[in-house]
């Protein structure tokens, strides 16, 4: 099949959907794989790179696309790309679809078959394919080195000549797969380390990490994860309760970072004006959860805010991009894990459409909208 690569259009996306290895993986397999002109330049991987190991290179997302059989990119094509791609074609990405039906319409317009990558499902099976995933841990790791990048003070202890360090204390609100290795990365760098979480599952997660748990545990706590492994949306008394439990603590942290997250809802908020005010001057919040309304009262999308009292909010968009090459390269991995699912044992383009990650994940199909949650 004809594989076209993308040059993703958003001026702060640095990823590109493939990498060195999986282009060679693709030619090997006997595929053929056009990229667009620089479209990995930001995540290091050359033209001149991805060219030796034969693959051609476009000068375009329009001429690129125009007779690929699978088109792959970070965040879908362009929605002014999608006519232009020939009917029947594959195009994957991230698409969040649920915010924008148009986008979706356009796919099935266009007749290609959109597949929604943040809708794989979390099977055991499908792990080697999850973007989430592969994209959360790295912004976990990365917030940490960011909020010790602007933290004053040290993360370990430190015993000088010149006197004790104390080592800081990080809370990390929010125990998936961005808060786990946020409380890893903490710990590597030897700060006191806590997490709270309402699932129950992650309270042993965070134990192995030799992190504290601290949460509500009560009957509502027991209940809240969903059979997808996802957090529930919380009641507000609960809320109230955990706030309860986490303020004087937050007073007490030098870092926080919150990743709280309920699919399909806004964020949780989690940190009020009031507990901010209540934290040390030089603290350092990082809201990993504003690209959905934020877990922290007064965080700005895209900047960082310092509060009156001397506290640091950052409020970064797209994490995973300030790591573009490593990024990159595990996300092309995903999608390469996830090829066998969309190529017939001749090697040409054709879904499984009757496996469950690729029904999972498929939003378009002869001109139709399919997938369940957009029907509704
Ligand atoms: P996420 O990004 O949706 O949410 C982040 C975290 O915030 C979750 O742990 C959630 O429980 C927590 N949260 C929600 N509301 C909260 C509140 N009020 N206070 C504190 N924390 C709150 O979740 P993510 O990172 O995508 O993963 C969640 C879980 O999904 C994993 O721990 C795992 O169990 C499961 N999973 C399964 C996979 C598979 O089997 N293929 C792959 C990845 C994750």
């Amino acid at each position: 099949m004809k594989i076209a690569i993308l040059k993703e259009t958003d001026q702060f996306e640095s990823r590109i959907a493939a990498s060195p290895d999986t282009v060679k993986a693709y030619i090997a397999a006997g595929h053929s794989v056009s990229i667009v002109r620089n479209a990995g330049t930001r995540a290091y991987f050359s033209d001149a790179e991805f060219s030796a190991l034969g693959a051609n290179i476009i000068d375009n997302n329009q001429q690129a696309v125009k007779d690929a059989d699978l088109v792959l990119s970070i965040n879908g094509a362009d929605i002014s790309l999608i006519s232009h791609m020939k009917s029947g074609a594959g195009l994957m990405g991230l698409m969040n679809p649920t915010d924008h039906p148009e986008y979706v319409q356009a796919c099935a317009n266009a007749g290609i078959n959109a597949f929604a990558l943040e809708y794989i499902p979390r099977i055991s099976r499908a792990q080697s394919m999850d973007v989430l995933s592969s994209q959360s841990n790295l912004a976990g790791y990365r917030s940490v080195l960011e909020a010790a990048g602007i933290y004053g003070r040290s993360l370990p202890m430190m015993m000088t000549a010149a006197g004790t360090v104390a080592p800081a204390k990080i809370f990390i609100m929010g125990a998936g797969v961005a808060g786990l290795q946020a409380i890893a990365t903490a710990r590597r760098l030897g700060a006191v380390t806590t997490a709270t979480d309402v699932r129950p599952a992650a309270k042993e997660q965070v134990a192995s990490l030799g992190a504290k748990f601290i949460a509500v545990e009560n009957d509502e706590f027991k209940q809240a994860e969903t059979a997808g492994g996802y957090a529930k949306q919380m009641s507000a008394e609960y809320l109230q309760l955990q706030a309860e439990l986490t303020t004087s603590h937050v007073s007490k942290q030098d870092i926080v970072i919150t990743t709280a997250l309920i699919p399909g809802r806004p964020a949780p908020l989690l940190i009020t004006k009031d507990m901010l005010n209540s934290m040390k001057p030089g603290s350092v919040l990082v809201d990993l959860a504003v690209e959905r309304g934020g877990n922290v009262e007064g965080v700005v999308a895209g900047d960082i805010v310092t509060t009156e009292n001397g506290v640091q909010i950052i409020g970064y968009l797209n994490w995973p991009s300030r790591m573009a090459a490593d990024s990159s390269s595990l996300f092309a991995k995903n999608l390469k894990n996830l090829l066998p699912l969309l190529t017939a044992e001749d090697g040409s383009y054709t879904p499984n459409w009757e496996d469950e990650i690729i029904q999972g994940c498929a939003l378009t199909k002869d001109g139709a909208i399919i997938h369940p949650r957009l029907k509704e």
